[in-house]
């Protein structure tokens, strides 16, 4: 039942609380974040992790951390604003969601500020009468925008699970890479959204989670998530993607996105694109789950991503008891990596499903209407 369903960030009571997927599966713990410097660690350490969650996490964040401000002056807590939204937006450089997120208050607090096309507005006008009371508006506006962010999210995904849904039948392999799922989200996730989708519905799929090292998003999180909700999942060694498709045990492979170009080319947790090349051998289709908050049109190519380097003791030491490579070692390690294109089949949104050519069919999705853009 999808009740089951983890939520990865929660907001009650004006408090931000995120489950810190760090300690996944061994302990579910929310932990509360206040300040900006909890934000940023809290993202750039994956406690809160997959790009439209680092969106909403960062939407809230920004909130949470200007709420105390004793600015009077609208365009002095603007000031602060830009400060911490430039601050957050440097915590992990792929996912767009973060940007994306922060963009949207940043335009939604210039509106507040000065009015739309140049009109006075409320805040201005009350400048005059309170500049406190102009700023609180501020912060009831960042406040109700986070919760649009969340609330979109949630029906993007819920909406994608339905597209996605389409393209796969009862009891298909399915092999998946990374986590994609509700911890990755609102809720319901991208790539995973069809499977609970289809498990509301009785279908029986067999899913292969590819553990995604170096982080072992697939081991901790995507196995925990679908094992919890009742869905069959075998875990796999991320080597072992080749021997399951080759088995014909794969009939179909889903994952999400961290940023996706303008031509279609998108950028995906470190492995996606070699499972995509093995997809395309095997004759398997390939499916991205891409919410349009997460298409990037500014981009032109996945040449153009920014791609996360990280610690690479996360290579040598981390999960080990002891250190399993020479002290020292050189090390490269990439968080993402681009998947051309040419290997993805179709491209799931929550607008519908785009095929090739991704450079025409992605820019008509946004002529339908942009999610909050
Ligand atoms: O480094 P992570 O765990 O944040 O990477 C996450 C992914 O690569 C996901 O596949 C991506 O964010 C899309 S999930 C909805």
């Amino acid at each position: 039942m999808l009740t089951a369903l983890a939520e990865p960030v929660k907001f009650t009571e004006d408090r931000l609380l995120i489950l810190d997927q760090t300690q996944l599966p061994g302990r579910a713990e929310y932990v509360e974040l206040t300040t900006k410097e909890d934000v940023w660690d809290a993202i750039y350490r994956l406690r809160v992790r997959g790009a439209p969650a680092i969106g909403v996490a960062a939407a809230y964040g920004a909130y949470v951390s200007l709420r105390g401000s004793a600015e009077t002056d609208p365009e002095g807590f603007y000031a602060e604003f830009l400060l911490v939204k430039e601050y957050l937006n440097s915590s992990r450089p792929t996912a767009v969601n973060l940007s994306w997120a922060l963009e949207r208050l940043d335009r939604r607090l210039t509106a507040e500020k000065d009015g739309p096309d140049g009109e006075r507005n409320r805040a201005a006008d009350e400048r005059g009468k309170s500049g406190a009371a102009a700023v609180e508006r501020m912060k009831e506006t960042m406040r109700a925008e986070a919760e649009a962010i969340r609330r979109e999210d949630e029906a993007a995904c819920r909406a994608m699970g339905e597209h996605g849904l389409t393209l796969l039948r009862p009891g298909m392999g399915i092999l998946t890479h990374c986590n994609a799922g509700t911890l990755a989200t609102a809720k319901y996730g991208t790539a995973l959204s069809p499977l609970y989708v289809g498990h509301e519905k009785g279908y029986d799929f067999q899913v292969f989670a590819d553990e995604t090292r170096p982080l072992l998003q697939g081991a901790r999180l995507t196995a925990w998530e679908l094992s919890r909700a009742g869905i069959q999942v075998t875990l796999i060694c991320d080597n072992m993607a080749s021997i399951v498709m080759k088995n014909g045990w794969i009939d179909a492979v889903v994952v999400g996105c961290d940023r996706m170009a303008a031509n279609g080319d998108g950028a995906n947790k470190i492995g996606t694109s070699g499972v995509a090349i093995l997809a395309k051998e095997y004759g398997i289709p390939f499916y991205m789950f891409v919410p349009s908050s997460t298409i990037d049109l500014a981009t032109p190519t996945g040449d153009d991503i920014t791609i996360e380097l990280r610690r690479g003791e996360e290579i040598s030491e981390m999960w080990y008891e002891r250190p399993m490579a020479p002290a020292g070692i050189n090390t490269y390690n990439p968080a993402f990596d681009v998947t051309d294109a040419k290997y993805i089949t179709a491209v799931v949104t929550e607008k519908g499903i785009a095929y090739p050519p991704y450079g025409e069919s992605l820019p008509k999705l946004f002529e339908q209407g942009g999610h909050g853009r």
